[in-house]
């Protein structure tokens, strides 16, 4: 008997919605699980039962990542943390589709898979937290005085889950890892593709920034008088535009997603804006030069402007490669089950899997994502979609 034969996609998908159900937004199918705050605790603690229903030895490491462990050989898995305003499917998928293969494995007498949900993927700390300090990227220590954007330190938020909290998982008892994602990009669905095989992801770079001026009376200050914060930053948003466009490609990004005006007040010429610079590029030395860009582009508006400025930390990823062996079982298992209906892509969203490379070889697999739409509640796969990139990984799992 093999895993394909025991292999339930009714059981996946009723899976998939029970954890909807955890942190559900009311609004479409969208999910309210950030890293840490109750729902993604109890999305975890869900996931805990669910893995030592199916068999696994259930350990959760210091940082709150739940691991479901079998004999050694693969993990597969992706995060259960979701974006402030989250889609169903992002990082869901990828857990819940290694969960239903590690059981149908066991079911058909295979015990060396293993699951992972990572913590804070999202980033409420920074950047694939949790796959960060287990792959080495960022030590624990380091990662504990990170905040995110109310103030809170990784250090506090952790010990949320104290409790539940043992050592560090040996990554050495695993031959690989392999992730299954949603694209959240456009291209599957516009061509009408089944499944991505993810050739490389892109690298990533974010910190944050303040500029402060002098808050004042919004009646009273002349214009040239003034040190405003918030022009500081748009005048620093379409300077930037502009000295970027001799240096990206088509496929560089770079968002200001995050913005806080203080004191936010109508009758006030704000004092202070702190806001979140992050860009991504599959080049390291174009995030770099982006990077020189960046930091000249502040400078200049802060001194036109008389701003002070500040920077936090830089966090960043560099882009991976996924590994060819992986790669290539996942592309024949396409090929079986979606013949002529699958690509192989690169990746502009950041995963587990960047970090987890570190420390062997890896592998993803995407499902198409309607009208590209992500990290919004209205993010969402066809099923039969998610179904298809399920026998496709077990497959390949098979095959491995
Ligand atoms: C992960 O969600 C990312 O921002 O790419
Ligand atoms: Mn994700
Ligand atoms: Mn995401």
């Amino acid at each position: 008997m093999t895993l394909m034969t025991t292999l339930n996609p009714d059981r996946f998908l009723a899976d998939l919605h029970a954890l909807r159900g955890i942190g559900a937004s009311g609004v479409g199918k969208g999910v309210i699980r950030p890293a840490y705050s109750d729902a993604d605790i109890a999305g975890r603690r869900w996931l805990m039962a669910r893995m030592a229903a199916a068999g696994l030895r259930v350990q959760v490491d210091p940082v709150g990542s739940v691991f479901g462990l079998g004999d050694p050989g693969l993990l597969l898995g992706s995060h259960t943390d979701s974006q402030p305003q989250g889609g169903w499917l992002d990082g869901a998928l990828g857990v819940i589709a290694g969960l239903e293969i590690a059981r149908a494995a066991r079911e058909a007498g295979r015990n060396d898979l293993s699951v992972v949900s990572f913590q804070d993927e999202e980033g409420r700390f920074g950047v694939t937290t949790g796959s960060a300090i287990w792959g080495g990227n960022l030590t624990l220590d380091k990662a504990d005085s990170l905040t995110d954007h109310t103030g809170t330190t990784l250090a506090d938020a952790r010990a949320r889950m104290a409790d539940l909290a043992g050592a560090f998982v040996e990554p050495a008892q695993f031959s690989g890892f392999i992730e299954m994602h949603i694209e959240q990009g456009p291209w599957l669905d516009q061509a009408g593709e089944n499944v991505g095989v993810v050739r490389d992801i892109v690298g990533i770079r974010d910190m944050r920034v303040t500029l402060r001026g002098q808050q004042n009376h919004a009646g009273t200050t002349p214009m040239h008088l003034r040190r405003d914060a918030f022009q500081g930053l748009a005048g620093f948003n379409t300077l930037l535009n502009d000295r970027l466009r001799n240096v990206v490609t088509p496929s560089t990004v770079w968002t200001i997603g995050h913005v806080s005006v203080s004191p936010n007040a109508s009758s006030i010429v704000p004092g202070t804006v702190s806001f979140s610079m992050q860009w991504r590029d599959g080049d390291s030395d174009r995030l770099n030069r982006m990077e020189a860009i960046i930091r000249e582009a502040l400078s200049e508006t802060a001194t036109a402007r008389g701003l002070t400025l500040e920077t936090g930390p830089l966090l960043g990823l560099e882009p991976v490669a996924m590994d060819t062996r992986l790669r290539s079982a996942l592309e024949s298992a396409a090929e079986a089950h979606a013949p002529g209906k699958w690509r192989t892509m690169s990746s502009g969203a950041l995963h587990d899997a960047t970090n987890v490379a570190r420390l062997m070889p890896v592998a993803m697999v995407f499902a198409p994502s309607i009208d590209g739409i992500s990290h919004d509640f209205a993010e969402d796969t066809a099923e039969e979609d998610l179904c298809t990139a399920l026998k496709i990984m077990a497959a390949a799992v098979d095959a491995l």
